[in-house]
């Protein structure tokens, strides 16, 4: 093994996770996880609950994994839900092509270039295929889309797609999800569950996979008057990297800003309170789980990295020893605006607002439209009628639209532009208690199993213990998969076989995760445990069965360090111990 254990090798050996179905060959990005990464992500999901949906008071739905085609036409992800792809003329396999410039050049966002850009690049440094070594200029670089295409139903049925993000579960049922919150801002939404993704070159284990868990956060707000309770979180330290002021192609900023959410903002270093909130939150929460600190960073996206609904985004990083020492994105934090929401509102024509009331009674001048619109001129025709309709509801969507001297209005694709002069518009004054607002988002997106990579590769230390190496995974208590195991010291004694029982069922009661270990010499078992996070061993022996009261002795993962404890103790100890 190299200075540090590898994950992926410690993953397969002791059933965190492993490429799936490999009986049948497997197929490139699907994992599964064993039981004990099965543990160790559901623990990741329960405290990712208990601090985004628990603690800041918000819902959580499941959605379908598919959808219908016209949610992701209207997302944008039909059309912009790509990346660059280079097929090799020799062997034939695929590569992205963003990435192999990047690799070999000192560009950091090669996704905001063009597909020829990216085809002249590759072309002038002479890049190859990593899979054959042929050369790979004069190939063309194609935009392909990542979703998953599936049919709805038989014979040839309704296009659908496996859902790229779980948030769209989330956006589709705003008009839904208002009510449940009776229509009153802020309010947020989560959601835990599988994503899709085609990647073209998936690779590094869990780091880039096709089928992913992702625990989101819809947070819905106005974005004129919401504010996050920043006060929560003002101290939390945050280590940043902020995208300089640049042209979209510059290098990412040199350095790093050490701040505390407070100067952060104070600082204008984060431009959204909301970002800098979530960032606070997700910092306190990363370190709750065991990431080191000392490894993650957040950094700002430069311009063009930004996905097509983003209006800002800074990613969690995190430094991962064992994928070479890179830095890989575990979440992201975005302001989508009000770009989901509208796109589904036009798309749709279902009602994707809220009703904002004022804290004052307004009057507003609101034009009316004549209905006739005999004033509108002969060019208008037959569609006088179509024209004056769309006319009322503009009015009614955007009164402050009539005060220039031009409205335009579209009927059945074609735009019709009115002379407010001309055209028969009476405007009245009229006294509102508020108006109907699309919410903006700001969401927070983690990817669960980029961050159960990161807490194996943490977690993993080597270290000596009675003259011998030993790999030990000091995995946060809350995280382990087990609590704690109980190890009859022989196999063949019945009194010691009851005690350890009783032991197990006592612990279980209790509420922790026990499980009962008898095979192999005590050492083997002691590292077994070790190698999978359990933070406490219980050996059970002889001895402590002639001590009255009965004894076990109690190990401490990390340390290595046994004590001798009444059995009756034990429940108490553990829970000071698990609760720190
Ligand atoms: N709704 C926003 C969204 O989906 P994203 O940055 O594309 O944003 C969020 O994804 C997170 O999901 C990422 O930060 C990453 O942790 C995880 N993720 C994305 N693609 C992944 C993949 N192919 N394999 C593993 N995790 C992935």
């Amino acid at each position: 093994m190299s200075e540090h254990a590898d994950v992926t090798e410690l993953a397969k050996r002791r059933g965190f996770f492993f490429a799936s179905a490999e009986a049948y060959g497997g197929a490139a990005g699907f994992y599964t996880f064993g039981p004990e990464g099965a543990a160790l992500k559901r623990n990741v999901e329960a405290a990712w609950r208990d601090r985004f949906a628990l603690k800041e008071d918000n819902e959580e739905i499941a959605a379908p994994t598919i959808m219908p085609e016209p949610v992701f036409e209207a997302s944008g992800h039909l059309d912009t839900f790509d990346d660059m792809l280079v097929e090799c003329a020799e062997c034939g396999e695929s590569h992205r092509a963003d990435h192999l410039v990047e690799d070999a050049t000192d560009l950091e966002d090669a996704e905001a270039l063009d597909p020829e850009e990216v085809a002249d690049l590759i072309a002038e440094h002479e890049l190859t295929c990593p899979a054959c070594g042929a050369d790979l200029g004069g190939q063309s670089v194609e935009e392909f889309n990542l979703m998953f295409e599936t049919s709805i139903g038989p014979g040839s049925g309704q296009p659908g797609y496996l859902r790229p993000e779980t948030a769209q579960g989330i956006f589709v049922e705003f008009p839904r999800l208002k009510e449940y919150a009776r229509g009153k801002l802020p309010f947020g939404v989560t959601q835990i569950g599988q994503a899709y993704r085609n990647e073209i070159s998936p690779r590094r284990g869990l780091i880039r996979v096709r089928e992913l868990t992702q625990a989101e956060l819809e947070t819905f707000i106005d974005p004129e008057t919401d504010e996050p309770d920043l006060q929560k979180v003002a101290d939390v330290e945050l280590r940043l990297y902020p995208a300089p002021e640049q042209a979209e192609d510059a290098p990412a900023a040199e350095g790093y800003q050490e701040l505390t959410v407070a100067e952060a903002v104070e600082q204008n270093v984060i431009s959204s309170e909301w970002i800098a909130y979530y960032l606070g939150v997700a910092q306190e929460w990363y370190e709750r789980i065991g990431v080191d600190t000392e490894k993650l960073r957040f950094r700002q996206h430069l311009p063009g990295e930004r996905a097509h609904y983003a209006a800002d985004c800074w990613d969690a990083e995190a430094k991962v020893e064992s994928a070479g020492g890179d830095w890989i994105e575990i979440a992201g934090f975005s302001t989508r605006s009000d770009y989901d929401l509208s796109k589904h509102a036009e798309a749709s024509d279902d009602n994707f607002t809220v009703f904002k009331q004022y804290d004052e009674p307004r009057t507003v001048e609101r034009p009316t439209v004549d209905p006739d619109m005999s004033t509108l001129g002969p060019e208008f025709g037959g569609d006088a009628g179509a024209v004056a309709e769309a006319l009322a509801a503009l009015a009614e969507r955007d009164p402050d639209a009539f005060h220039d001297d031009e409205v335009t209005v579209a009927v059945d694709g074609e735009e019709y532009t009115v002379d407010t002069d001309v055209a028969n518009f009476e405007v009245v004054e009229e006294t509102e208690a508020g108006e109907h607002i699309v919410p903006h988002v700001v969401e927070p997106s983690f990817g669960v199993d980029r961050t159960v990579y990161t807490l194996i590769d943490h977690g993993l230390q080597r270290d000596e213990l009675g003259g011998e190496p030993r790999d030990y995974l000091s995995l946060a208590p809350e995280m382990a998969p087990t609590d704690v195991a109980v190890f009859p010291l022989v196999s063949n004694h019945e009194p010691l076989l009851d005690t350890a029982s009783d032991v197990v069922s006592t612990l279980r009661d209790a509420g922790f995760d026990a499980t009962r270990d008898d095979s192999g010499s005590i050492g083997r078992r002691y590292r077994r445990q070790d190698e999978v996070g359990t933070p406490f061993c219980v050996t059970v022996d002889r001895d402590g069965l002639e001590d009255d009261p009965t004894t076990v002795t109690l190990r401490d993962r990390d340390t290595g360090a046994q004590a001798r404890i009444p059995v009756g103790e034990l429940v108490g100890q553990l829970e000071a111990l698990r609760d720190g």
